[in-house]
């Protein structure tokens, strides 16, 4: 019985062991992953803002390197080393658009500042220290659907609005729907439109969405009244999240 006993400690302690072992390297695995591992993040820019994107090293030096990464290879975007910024072999589509900034979680500089962000800007940034793995950050670009026009003239009615990004979808309320006409900008933001015949409308009322997967908005066209003879929009967005 004692040997049993004894036994019985031997694999509690065992237990215990292998148990507080894993707490450890769990410990040190996310340590190692926070410090070093090519953790991806995805991040969310508003067309023409000045976008923040977070590299939160908390390595000794202030020596940090910010690249793009394009269907070839990489290109520099901003490098910080013997104390200076360091922009020669920087890419010139990054030209005056880049700065390091604080970032929010270490408190140092090594978050990259990106002034008003183009559509061209989409796509996945590494960031990393010598000596170390660093981040890619996937960058999502995106220009809200800020309003949606709709105008008669004559039996007909077009619904419209422009400058967003990424590639909008139009609805009516009514069916059926009428094809939808989309034109990209230098900027390759979207145009889009549609017209319909007021006859195809069903009932005194008619909305036009126009949404991405980031937002939407509505407008409502009313049939004029004999009270109000004019066009009445109303119009409801859903704003923009990201
Ligand atoms: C972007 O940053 C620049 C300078 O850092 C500033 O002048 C400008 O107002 C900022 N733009 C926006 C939209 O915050
Ligand atoms: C149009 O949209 C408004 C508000 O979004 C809704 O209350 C109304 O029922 C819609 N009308 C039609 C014809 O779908
Ligand atoms: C898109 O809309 C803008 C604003 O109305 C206009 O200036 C531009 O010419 C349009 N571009 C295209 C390609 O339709
Ligand atoms: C519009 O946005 C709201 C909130 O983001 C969402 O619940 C709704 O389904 C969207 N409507 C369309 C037609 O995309």
């Amino acid at each position: 019985f004692q040997f049993k006993l004894i036994g019985f400690f031997f694999i509690c302690i065992i237990l215990l062991f292998i148990s507080t072992s894993k707490q450890i390297t769990g410990i040190s695995n996310s340590e190692f992953f926070f410090l070093s591992g090519f953790t991806e993040i995805n991040v969310c820019c508003v067309y023409g803002s000045n976008c923040t994107l977070s590299c939160s090293f908390r390595q000794e030096t202030d020596d940090l390197y910010w690249y793009y990464i394009t269907r070839t290879g990489q290109v520099n975007v901003h490098s910080f080393y013997k104390n200076r910024d360091q922009l020669d072999h920087q890419d010139p589509s990054f030209n005056g658009r880049t700065s390091l900034v604080e970032d929010q979680v270490t408190g140092r500089k090594t978050a990259l500042m990106l002034k008003k962000v183009k559509v061209q800007d989409e796509g996945k940034y590494k960031c990393f220290v010598s000596n170390h793995d660093g981040y890619i950050l996937r960058e999502e670009v995106f220009s809200p659907v800020q309003t949606v026009d709709m105008v008669t003239s004559g039996n007909s009615i077009t619904c419209s609005s422009e400058g967003i990004y990424p590639k909008p979808e139009l609805t009516w309320s009514s069916s059926p729907q009428s094809s939808n006409t989309v034109q990209q900008t230098e900027e390759k933001l979207y145009n889009i439109s549609s017209s319909m015949k007021l006859s195809d409308m069903d009932g005194d009322q008619l909305n036009c969405t126009v949404s991405t997967r980031f937002n939407n908005f509505t407008s409502t066209w009313m049939k004029p009244s004999e009270e109000h003879n004019s066009i009445n929009k109303i119009q409801d967005g859903h704003y923009p999240y990201c």
